[in-house]
């Protein structure tokens, strides 16, 4: 499969680019498949949170698909189907978390999915850059968007301007990533960041990651009050509320229903 899926008892779910010999790099066939990957995780009640991962031990994703993708001619017409094969990086809406594992190159189209993840984990000898302007395109899906949000400006601009690839002691001091780990240790680890999650009320954590997201656009004020109507619609209307009271009570750990 281009891409493979897992959804496991947990409500984790599993996505693996799957296509190692040419280092997960993403043609047609690949988005398309990844495409419908996150739909199914957004639609699926019972996925809380997903690990995003690539297959081999070589690279998480090496980015588009060079070959195949970049440089082909489109309609100018298809400029305006601005969400077409929606990805998280194209600003598909998952409020569900997703953890990056970064098993090793992670650049262009990967980094820009990464930058599209909430907490992002890698091994030692992962390597991170926006490699396009070396090629004459710009680090389309929210690269030059993103980076600059995410990163201090001179950080930023060194991967935008440079292309050039830094490794994940550099990301991990920039704030890119939350921790390195050994290869051996990359999924056990992002699966406790992602079990951490999964106990959580899942309608609790999809408002928590929206309110934070949407905090970059909003002013403080009609943040706070967005905040404050989204924990009253969830006092008043969530069953999860009423769980988490009664196991606190009761000493024990709660049942969500997301609900
Ligand atoms: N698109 C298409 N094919 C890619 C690719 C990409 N983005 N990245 C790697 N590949 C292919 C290589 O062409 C090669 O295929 P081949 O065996 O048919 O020649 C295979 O994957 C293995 O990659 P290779 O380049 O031999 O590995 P390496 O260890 O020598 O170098 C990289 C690794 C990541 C430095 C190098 O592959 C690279 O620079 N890739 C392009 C990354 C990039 O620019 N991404 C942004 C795209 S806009």
């Amino acid at each position: 499969m281009p891409i493979d899926y897992a959804l496991d008892e947990a409500g984790i779910a599993t996505v693996t680019i799957n296509r190692p010999d040419r280092l997960n790099a993403l043609d047609s066939e690949h988005y398309a498949e990844l495409s419908r990957t996150w739909m199914e995780v957004r639609d699926d009640p019972a996925v809380r949170c997903v690990i995003v991962t690539g297959a081999g031990e070589k690279a998480f994703c090496a980015g588009a698909d060079i070959k195949a993708v970049v440089g082909q001619k489109v309609e100018l017409w298809e400029v305006w189907r601005s969400q077409q094969t929606p990805l998280i990086n194209r600003g598909l809406e998952i409020w569900k978390p997703v953890i990056a594992a970064v098993n090793g190159y992670c650049l262009g189209g990967g980094m820009t999915l990464l930058l599209a993840t909430d907490i992002r984990v890698a091994v030692p000898h992962a390597e991170f850059g926006v490699p396009e302007v070396k090629r004459g395109i710009i680090a389309g899906l929210g690269g030059t968007q993103r980076m600059v949000r995410q990163l201090p400006h001179a950080l930023a601009m060194e991967l935008l301007l440079t292309g050039d690839r830094v490794d994940s002691d550099w990301a991990l001091r920039a704030g890119l990533i939350n921790k390195v780990v050994p290869a051996s240790e990359l999924m056990a680890t992002a699966r406790r960041y992602a079990e951490s999650i999964a106990r959580n009320a899942p309608l609790a954590v999809q408002a928590a990651k929206e309110l934070a997201l949407r905090a970059r656009d909003a002013s403080l004020a009609d943040g706070m009050r967005m905040e404050q109507f989204t924990n009253t619609l969830l006092e008043q209307l969530s069953t999860d509320v009423q769980e988490g009271r009664t196991a606190f009570i009761e000493k024990r750990k709660p049942s969500f229903q997301g609900r």
